[in-house]
C-alpha cells in the first residue's frame, strides 16, 4: 500500500485535507496516511514548527499532501512552509493558472502554467539590523539553482506540449542577481530549440498579465516574483479557492494549494477543497496513476459544470462538507470527466 504523508496544517488546513482525503478515498485510491504536525500545533507539541519527525517521514515516504500552515507575521518562527522546501530542496514550485469550465472569472481564455525557483532568493531568509533604524535583507541568486528550475520547466513543458517559455525578471535594476537569473534561463533555452523563449520585465508583465492573460504560455520567475504573480494569476482564474501547485525536489515531492490558512474563514466549513483537490490530482499524475486522476476530474466537473455546485467564494451556497458530499457522490455514481 502506498503510503503518503498527510500535513494537515491549521486555518482551514484541517477542513481541506479531510475533504481531499475523502474524494481520494471515493476515487479508491487505498493510500495509508502518515499524519504529521507542522507550525503552531508542532511548537506546542515538540517546541518546533518543522519537526525532524515530519521531514523523516516524507524522506521515507516520497510524497506529501499539505494544508496551509499559518506564519507569524514581522516576528516568531520563520515560515515552515519556505523552511521545508528549502530543507528537502524542493526546487520547483509548479503552479498551473486555468480558466476552468463552470467557474466564472474575468476571462475565459487562460493556460498559464508558473514555475517558481523555490529554493533562495529574499526567501533564504537572512535579515539583520545594521544599526536602529536600518536593516538589510541578502537575496541569494546562484547559478546552479537558477538553471536548474530552467531545465525542469522546459523539461515539463515539452511534456505537455506547451510553445512557449518567459523568463520574468527585474535585470534592468538588479543587474547581478536579476541578471544571472536570465543569463541562466538563456543558457538552459540553448538546449531546447523546438521551445521558443523570451523573457518579460516583472511588472511590465504584471500589467500585460492582466490586460491580455491570454497571450503567455509558461513562466519562469525567482522565487519572491513566482509567490507574487502565482496569486495574481490564480485570481485570473477564479481565486485562490481553485488553483492547485506542487513543490516538487530531486528526492520528493509537496503538493499543496497556493492559498494560505484563511484566518478570516477558517473553522466555518466555508472553506473551498478545490485548490487541494486539484493539488491532490497533480499528485495523483506524479504516481502515475491516470485511473484515480480520471475519477476525481470526473467528480469534480461533474459537480461544478453538471450539479452546478460550487462554494461562496465561487458565488454559490455550499459549504466545504457539501461541495465535498456531491463530488463523493458523483465519484460514486461513475460520472466521466467531460
Ligand atoms: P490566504 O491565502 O490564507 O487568504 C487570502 C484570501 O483568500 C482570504 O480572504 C481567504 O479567505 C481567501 N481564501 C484562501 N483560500 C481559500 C479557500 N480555499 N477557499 C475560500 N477562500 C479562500 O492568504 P493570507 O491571508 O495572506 O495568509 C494567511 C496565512 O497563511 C499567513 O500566515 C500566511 O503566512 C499563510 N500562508 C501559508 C501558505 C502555505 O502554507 N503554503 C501559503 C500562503 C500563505
Amino acid at each position: 500500500m502506498q503510503v503518503i504523508t498527510l500535513i494537515p496544517g491549521d486555518g482551514i488546513g484541517p477542513e481541506v485535507t479531510e475533504a481531499t482525503v475523502r474524494v481520494l478515498d471515493a476515487a479508491g485510491a487505498n493510500f495509508e496516511w502518515d499524519r504529521q504536525v507542522a507550525g503552531i500545533e508542532a511548537m506546542e507539541k515538540h517546541g518546533v514548527p518543522l519537526p525532524e519527525e515530519l521531514l523523516d517521514s516524507i524522506r521515507r515516504t516520497k510524497v506529501a499532501l499539505k494544508g496551509p500552515v499559518t506564519t507569524p507575521v514581522g516576528k516568531g518562527f520563520r515560515s515552515v512552509n519556505v523552511q521545508l522546501r528549502q530543507a528537502l530542496t524542493l526546487y520547483a514550485n509548479v503552479r498551473p493558472a486555468r480558466t476552468l469550465p463552470g467557474v466564472k472569472s474575468r476571462y475565459d481564455n487562460v493556460d498559464l502554467l508558473i514555475f517558481r525557483e523555490n529554493t533562495e532568493g529574499l526567501y533564504k531568509g537572512i535579515e539583520h539590523t545594521v544599526i536602529p533604524g536600518v536593516v538589510e535583507s541578502i537575496r541569494i541568486i546562484t547559478a546552479e539553482a537558477s538553471e536548474r528550475i530552467a531545465r525542469f520547466a522546459f523539461e515539463w513543458a515539452g511534456r505537455e506540449g506547451r510553445q512557449r517559455l518567459t523568463a520574468v525578471h527585474k535585470a534592468n535594476i538588479m543587474k547581478l542577481s536579476d541578471g544571472l537569473f536570465l543569463e541562466s534561463f538563456r543558457k538552459v533555452s540553448a538546449d531546447y530549440p523546438d521551445l521558443e523563449a523570451d523573457d518579460r520585465i516583472i511588472d511590465a508583465l504584471c500589467m500585460h498579465l492582466v490586460k491580455a492573460p491570454e497571450q503567455f504560455d509558461v513562466l519562469v520567475l525567482p522565487n519572491l516574483y513566482g509567490d507574487i504573480v502565482s496569486d495574481l494569476c490564480a485570481g485570473l482564474v477564479g481565486g485562490l479557492g481553485v488553483t492547485p501547485g506542487a513543490n516538487i525536489g530531486l528526492e520528493s515531492a509537496v503538493f499543496e494549494a497556493v492559498h494560505g490558512s484563511a484566518p478570516d474563514i477558517a473553522g466555518q466549513n466555508m472553506a473551498n477543497p478545490l485548490a487541494l483537490i486539484r493539488s491532490a490530482v497533480m499528485m495523483l499524475r506524479h504516481l502515475e496513476r491516470p485511473e484515480l486522476v480520471d475519477r476525481v476530474r470526473g467528480g469534480l466537473w461533474d459537480t461544478i459544470i453538471n450539479k452546478k455546485i460550487v462554494t461562496r467564494d465561487l458565488g454559490g451556497t455550499a459549504s466545504t462538507i457539501e461541495f465535498t458530499d456531491e463530488v463523493v457522490r458523483s465519484i460514486d455514481s461513475g460520472a466521466a470527466r467531460p
